[in-house]
């Protein structure tokens, strides 16, 4: 590819397309799980995310009135403070936490009396630090670096422990559910939203779309099984009243039609410069692959309780 004249201008672009395949190579390399991730995570930085006026990184729940990320993202939060009962007063645990966007959120509309954040990856935390400090919302958010597998918490201590599109990185997502119902008053509830394939017979590697390298790179090894299994897990923890609702249809295609016009537009070029757009055009160009990787994966919230009375 030969370099443009808006190419050759875009030097931070050029720059950060290096650094963000460098530290990817480096990711990729990294043996330790943890490590791993907080280095993946890294290589996006806060300004180079699909969504204009939000942090959140995940597909998003496309309701009927959404029509950008950040309103898709903010819905799929909503669906999961939701489906996990969230009330005013309670003591929730919000587990890889990204940028902290959902939790400014669930503090203004839910009023919980704390959001305690844990997140393995530390530039995350400090973006997430200083935006509740921006939001004036100390009293309430307490961003933490630490692991969902090792949570540095007391037990019975949360109402709600949520985990929004995180828990397939988990080492392993078992762990976390022990942790979970081990930080969980009786009574409480975990809220998850998470991915995992349609069935056991689907095999890891049949997922090959460029934007899905993702479940090569960060989806843990022992996390591949599909909703069956998954809440004989939830139960092998002790958890009773599992509940899922799939919204497969909701987030993958109507992410997938936003994401490719999103990457096209004039206004995302302008953002993150000609070259690292160009990467992405290249990274993006086999649609059909990428709809039939979809059909591969399930979008699942599940809810499940740990027995005994709740608030
Ligand atoms: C796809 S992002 C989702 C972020 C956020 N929940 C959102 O929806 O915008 C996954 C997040 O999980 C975090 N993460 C990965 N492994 C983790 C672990 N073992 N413990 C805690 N956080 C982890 C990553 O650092 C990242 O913030």
């Amino acid at each position: 590819m030969a370099p443009t004249r808006s190419m050759r201008s875009d030097l931070k672009g050029v720059m950060r397309a290096f650094r963000m395949g460098a530290t990817w190579q480096l990711a990729q390399r990294t043996k330790d799980p943890e490590r791993r991730m907080a280095r993946i995570y890294s290589t996006i930085p806060s300004d180079y995310l699909f969504a204009d006026n939000s942090m959140y990184l995940n597909y998003g729940y496309w309701d009927a009135g959404c029509t950008t990320l950040d309103d898709a993202s903010e819905a799929l939060a909503a669906l999961l403070a939701d489906a996990a009962g969230m009330t005013a007063g309670d003591d929730v645990l919000d587990v890889g936490f990204g940028f902290g966007e959902q939790d400014v959120l669930w503090a203004r509309k839910w009023q919980p009396r704390r959001i305690v954040g844990l997140n393995v990856t530390p530039m995350q935390v400090a973006i997430a630090k200083q935006r509740a400090q921006d939001e004036q919302l100390t009293d309430v958010l307490d961003f933490r670096q630490g692991s969902a597998t090792a949570m540095p918490l007391p037990d019975a201590s949360f109402d709600r422990v949520l985990a929004l599109e995180c828990a397939f990185h988990f080492h392993p997502r078992t762990t976390f559910f022990q942790e979970a119902y081990r930080v969980l008053k009786p009574g409480g509830v975990l809220a998850v939203a998470d991915i995992m394939p349609r069935s056991a017979a689907v095999p890891r590697t049949a997922i090959q779309s460029p934007p899905l390298v993702w479940v090569a790179v960060s989806f843990d090894d022992e996390n591949w099984y599909p909703q069956d299994a998954y809440l004989d897990k939830l139960a092998a923890a002790g958890f009773t009243d599992l509940t899922t609702q799939s919204i497969s249809e909701e987030t993958f295609e109507p992410w997938r039609r936003h994401i490719l016009a999103k990457i096209a537009s004039p206004s995302f070029r302008h953002r993150v410069g000609p070259v690292y757009q160009r990467v992405l055009t290249k990274r993006w160009s086999d649609q059909e692959q990428l709809k039939k990787d979809f059909e591969l994966l399930d979008y699942v919230v599940v809810t499940a309780r740990k027995p005994g009375a709740g608030r």
